[in-house]
């Protein structure tokens, strides 16, 4: 049997990890994968996080199985950061899953048994591993039109004009902010006509949230999702605790969903256990618990808070400076994107033969598509990269 495998697809952002790591260069900036690095290229362990590892170390007297959704402290502190009291909580179902990309597999594993016949209809582009999964699943998925390659903005008319398509008992999947890979993201008029339009054909969105606190603020960045919650029946949100909390190998993530009536929550929340249970039975306890803790201690939060919004704002100067960099380079506006994007993510616009020069003649990984981690940056590295960006014709 096991000599009947064959070898599997390798999984581009993973794979560029491995190529930047074996880059005997010294002058090598690592842009690849969404990881915060501060400007000394850590990526550092919060400080809520640590105090509340302390806490915890101090005080947990058992390591015996938590319930299969999870610890509810965990599950309805996220659904309150993320939901902000935008349904009422007797309507939201939600259960602890590994990490967001967990959420995300349980969410089409939801899906799938209970419309088997349901389109996923997905950002083109999006995160590489949402379509790797839904076909993993044998699901159905379509495209829509996300990106305008020329202005680097949302295509918001191509969108819609896609999304036309869509039909009942469909599912779309949505970023809830910081849209990774391109950082192009829908404003709050453009949730509003998503809204309304799969409120009128009966869809289901979808939201895949995992930067929250990266792009506007933690209530910002969650404004256009609690925009769509209050204006549809139903909806499954796919939430991520791995950077904005910055524990990311503990994989702490949440899928929620939003019940159309509170008579029907029960059996979306024993769904969600079910689900944990076929795949993994329990799911993680330590992430979630630390952020649990922190989101109900006062003090905890907003130590949180603070550091998250620093980590915010240092990805925002370093945009600033990149855009001022290449508008001194080019002589032109022509970068001003790079300012108006939000979250980890850009993407420049660069072939993949530019992509390629970039990383030959300069060091500087990114991935093919050239989607950058901006937070791989530092205020020295900004230049060489604004440099190599010019010198490969981009
Ligand atoms: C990314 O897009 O780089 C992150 O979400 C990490 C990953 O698992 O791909």
């Amino acid at each position: 049997m096991l000599e009947d495998l064959q070898e599997q697809p390798k999984d581009k952002i993973l794979m560029l990890m491995e190529e930047y790591k074996a880059d005997p260069r010294e002058q090598k900036v690592d842009l690849g994968v969404g990881v915060y690095r501060n400007p000394e290229g850590v990526t550092p362990v919060m400080r809520a996080i640590k105090t509340a590892e302390r806490q915890l170390w101090e005080t947990e007297t058992t390591k015996a199985y938590t319930g299969l959704a999870g610890d509810p402290a965990f599950t309805m502190g996220m659904r309150d950061l993320v939901l902000g009291g935008a349904v009422e909580d007797a309507r939201v179902a939600a259960a602890a899953t590994p990490g967001g990309t967990g959420a995300i597999r349980q969410a089409l594993e939801l899906i799938k048994m209970s419309n088997p016949g349901a389109t996923v209809w997905l950002s083109n582009p999006t995160w590489p591993n949402h379509p790797s999964i839904i076909k993993y699943l044998g699901m159905t998925m379509r495209e829509y039109r996300y990106f305008d390659e020329d202005s680097r903005a949302v295509d918001f008319g191509g969108m819609m004009a896609d999304l036309a398509e869509v039909k009942a008992g469909d599912v779309v999947l949505l970023h809830g902010c910081c849209h990774n890979p391109t950082g192009a993201n829908l404003n709050i008029e453009e949730w509003r006509t998503v809204a309304g339009h799969l409120s009128k054909i009966g869809a289901t969105p979808l939201i895949d949230i995992a930067y929250q606190g990266f792009g506007d603020g933690l209530e910002a960045d969650a404004e256009g999702l609690r925009l769509m919650v209050r204006s549809v029946p139903e909806a499954l949100i796919a939430a991520s605790c791995s950077k904005n909390f910055g524990i990311y190998r503990e994989r702490t993530g949440v899928l929620m969903g939003i019940a159309p009536n509170t008579g029907a929550t029960a059996a979306v929340q024993g769904t969600l256990a079910f689900l944990n249970r076929q795949n993994y039975s329990f799911p993680p306890d330590h992430g979630a618990r630390l952020v649990s803790m922190i989101l109900a201690d006062d003090a905890l939060k907003a130590d949180w808070m603070a550091e998250l919004e620093d980590v915010r704002l240092t990805m925002l100067g370093l945009r600033e400076q990149l855009a001022a960099e290449l508008q001194r380079l080019s002589g032109s506006d022509r970068f001003g994107f790079i300012a108006q994007h939000r979250g980890m993510f850009s993407r420049i616009g660069a072939t993949p033969d530019q992509v390629a020069t970039m990383r030959n003649d300069h060091g500087i990984y990114m991935v093919g598509d050239s989607r950058m981690n901006i937070a791989g940056l530092n205020q020295t590295t900004v230049p060489v990269l604004a440099r190599a960006i010019i010198d490969a014709g981009v």
